[in-house]
């Protein structure tokens, strides 16, 4: 019984837990000289003693990201090991999100984090949907924070027809990676057969049997 109590529990923190631990104070990204011929869970980092206080400092979430690109009307900006090579082993991503009128991130999934996220200005419309088919939906007014589980489907819109809004996110991987569904389902760089697609979206003359 107790056994079984530890199991569950090492196995629950086995499935929240955010990117492997580094093993040393940090491994600032080293980028490569050439073409990159090895891959490692990460990328590589540079002799500890050459990391300097700039690679732990970015400017990158600083500036607006422009909102005027259709059909979506927002701006996401994210922190990397490019623009911040002291992230590398972190397990953290921070990421601006600028909402023009009425701007929508569509619903997407983070394969590899849970992202948290706090409305600044405006008022956006967030939630997400849970592997039951719960939605949690809720307004996010300034100051207010939401958080998406990792893994489920979830989304942010500006609800406002006129004003902008910005909000800010902390994700709890270096590389949370990113899947739009509709964009993955319709635009791949390799299209998912047109059959499969009328089935499963019961596109037009989907024949019933
Ligand atoms: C986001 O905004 C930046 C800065 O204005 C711009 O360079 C970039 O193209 C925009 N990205 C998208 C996807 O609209």
């Amino acid at each position: 019984m107790l056994l079984n109590l530890l199991l569950t529990f090492t196995f629950l923190m086995v499935g929240v837990k955010s990117d492997p631990d580094s093993l040393q104070d940090y491994c600032v990204f080293l980028p490569p000289l050439s073409h990159q011929q090895i891959f490692i869970n990460g990328v590589l980092c540079k002799d500890p003693t050459q990391a300097t206080v700039s690679d732990f400092k970015t400017s990158a979430l600083s500036r607006p990201g422009n909102t005027h690109v259709k059909p979506f009307m927002i701006n996401v900006t994210v922190t990397t090991t490019a623009n911040l090579p002291g992230l590398n082993t972190m397990g953290l991503t921070m990421a601006r999100l600028d909402f023009g009128a009425s701007g929508t991130v569509p619903p997407h999934v983070h394969p590899r984090a849970s992202e948290v996220t706090v409305c600044l200005d405006g008022v956006l419309l967030v939630g997400f949907v849970d592997t039951s088919g719960r939605v949690f939906t809720q307004e996010l007014h300034p100051g207010e924070t939401f958080v998406f589980p990792k893994g489920l489907i979830h989304f942010l819109y500006n609800i406002d027809t006129v004003c902008s809004a910005l909000a800010v996110s902390g994700l709890s991987s270096q590389n949370p990676g990113t899947q739009i569904v509709s964009l993955s389902s319709f635009i791949p760089k390799s299209p998912i057969p047109e059959e499969v697609l009328k089935s499963a979206y019961d596109i037009n003359g989907h024949k019933v049997c």
